[in-house]
């Protein structure tokens, strides 16, 4: 009555849903169908299965697809219960579809199938958040800044030139997962458990019907290594840690109402009901712990496995899917906060001139007539320190303003002319034309004068 009744001498008793990746594989139950049609259709061209058995199987496989995963029968995993559904359908021939294959092989190729798409996923998640990148650059190429090092106020800058800086290091991100992309797509189909088989299979031509780049060419290394699966992982946590350092920025911006972010991308609290928090921003920034976490896991799971294929790589698995999922939902998000930030240019450009951040510029200007930097450096640091006091104790009044200077820089131009004359014994007007340094004092020419 086509029953089938399985006789495994080992049904995994109390350990079987230890046993079992029956959760994980949902993700797979796509894939291995791909991957059973494929098979079946290479095996009849071989003439290993005749063509109305092969038919038959891919009916079946239709049928199991339309019932869909939950409909599955038991199993230890997809792979098990595929076949057994397929078994119920159309009797002992559908057991023909594991003639020449092995679900050591067959579970590789279901892994590396659907994580080229997840990879594909990342990449249009990375690419977008490159183009809010590039789009906010463009529409803030002239909105002056403040730059850190140190966390400290260092040089004036653009916010073109920070949204660009994380442009570029995602660019290398993207060519990272291009490469595990490019390592990922090759077939592992043919190799059975491990060893090969005494079937005439053609492993490209399931390799072509899959739609990968060609084969693994060694049947040990193609159904036992998971370095694609690493690989994959450490190049979704480059991103996951670039993008860390774009969501810290940005939650100290905001901090600093250097940006605004748009309401849909914030939080409120429960409790204090004027807070604009950039709660988005934060689990953006916490998900490169997920995804360095899970290399950790990964490549600790991995480290010593014996050739060839072992139980521990069904383990191994769901890293790559939980960060591929969270890095991709992280990337997304940073795309849309950063794509309807707002920046006020008139806090960043005044932002952009304090704590004398301008001083390099200053520096370099001095520098310039021929002084050699290391006294002009000197004299600035004088100038900063005396402009510090003076910012403290107002002990430098406006009307020691310099023509040509707005009230903001020039105290800091009459600390520079009295540090020139410490250092140097002689006033700034016959060092250096004081307009030239004036200008360097301003953030905006200061962002100017650079290349
Ligand atoms: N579910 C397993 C995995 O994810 C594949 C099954 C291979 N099992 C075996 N006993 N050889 O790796």
């Amino acid at each position: 009555d086509g029953t089938v009744v399985r006789r495994d001498r080992f049904s995994g008793g109390p350990a079987r849903s230890f046993l079992s990746s029956m959760d994980a594989d949902h993700r797979i139950f796509a894939a291995d169908l791909a991957v059973d049609r494929a098979h079946v259709v290479m095996l009849a061209e071989q003439g290993v299965v005749d063509d109305d058995e092969a038919a038959t199987i891919l009916s079946a496989l239709d049928s199991v697809e339309d019932a869909g995963f939950d409909a599955l029968p038991e199993g230890e995993d997809v792979h098990e219960a595929i076949e057994t559904a397929v078994v119920e359908r159309v009797g002992p021939v559908g057991g023909k579809m594991h003639t020449a294959r092995s679900r050591n092989d067959e579970v590789a190729t279901c892994i590396r199938a659907r994580l080229r798409e997840d990879v594909l996923a990342a990449l249009d998640a990375v690419i977008a958040l490159r183009t809010a990148l590039a789009d906010v650059a463009e529409a803030e190429a002239d909105t002056v800044m403040p730059g850190y090092t140190h966390l400290q106020p260092a040089q004036p800058t653009t916010v073109a030139h920070w949204a660009l800086s994380y442009e570029g290091t995602l660019a290398r991100d993207t060519s990272r997962l291009l490469d595990a992309f490019g390592r990922t797509n090759q077939s592992p189909l043919g190799a059975a458990a491990f060893a090969g088989t005494t079937f005439d299979v053609d492993r490209e031509r399931t390799a072509d019907l899959l739609g990968f780049d060609g084969v693994v060419a060694n049947s040990m290394d193609a159904s036992a290594s998971r370095d694609f699966l690493l690989e994959t992982v450490a190049a979704l946590s480059s991103v996951a840690v670039t993008c860390s350092g774009l969501a810290e920025d940005v939650v100290l911006f905001a901090n600093r109402g250097f940006v605004e972010l748009s309401d849909d991308y914030s939080s409120t609290s429960s409790i204090m009901p004027q807070k604009k928090n950039p709660d988005t921003l934060e689990l953006v920034r916490a998900t490169a712990g997920d995804a360095v976490g899970a290399y950790t896991s990964l490549a600790t799971t991995l480290k010593g496995l014996p050739r060839a294929y072992n139980r521990d790589l069904q383990r191994a698995t769901p890293h790559a899917w939980d960060t591929a999922d969270d890095v991709t939902d992280a990337v997304e998000v940073a795309a849309g906060a950063v794509a309807t930030a707002e920046w006020p240019a008139e806090e960043l450009e005044a932002a952009a001139g304090e704590g004398f951040s301008t001083a390099t510029g200053v520096a370099d200007a001095l520098a310039a007539t021929g002084m050699p930097f290391r006294t002009a450096h000197e004299i600035v640091a004088l100038a900063a320190e005396q402009s510090d006091d003076a910012d403290g104790s107002n002990a430098l009044p406006e009307s020691h303003a310099s023509d040509g200077v707005s009230g903001e820089h020039s105290a800091d131009l009459v600390a520079v002319d009295a540090a020139a004359r410490e250092v140097t014994g002689k006033p700034l007007s016959e060092l250096a034309d004081p307009e030239v340094v004036a200008a360097a004092l301003d953030p905006v020419t200061n962002v100017a004068q650079r290349d």
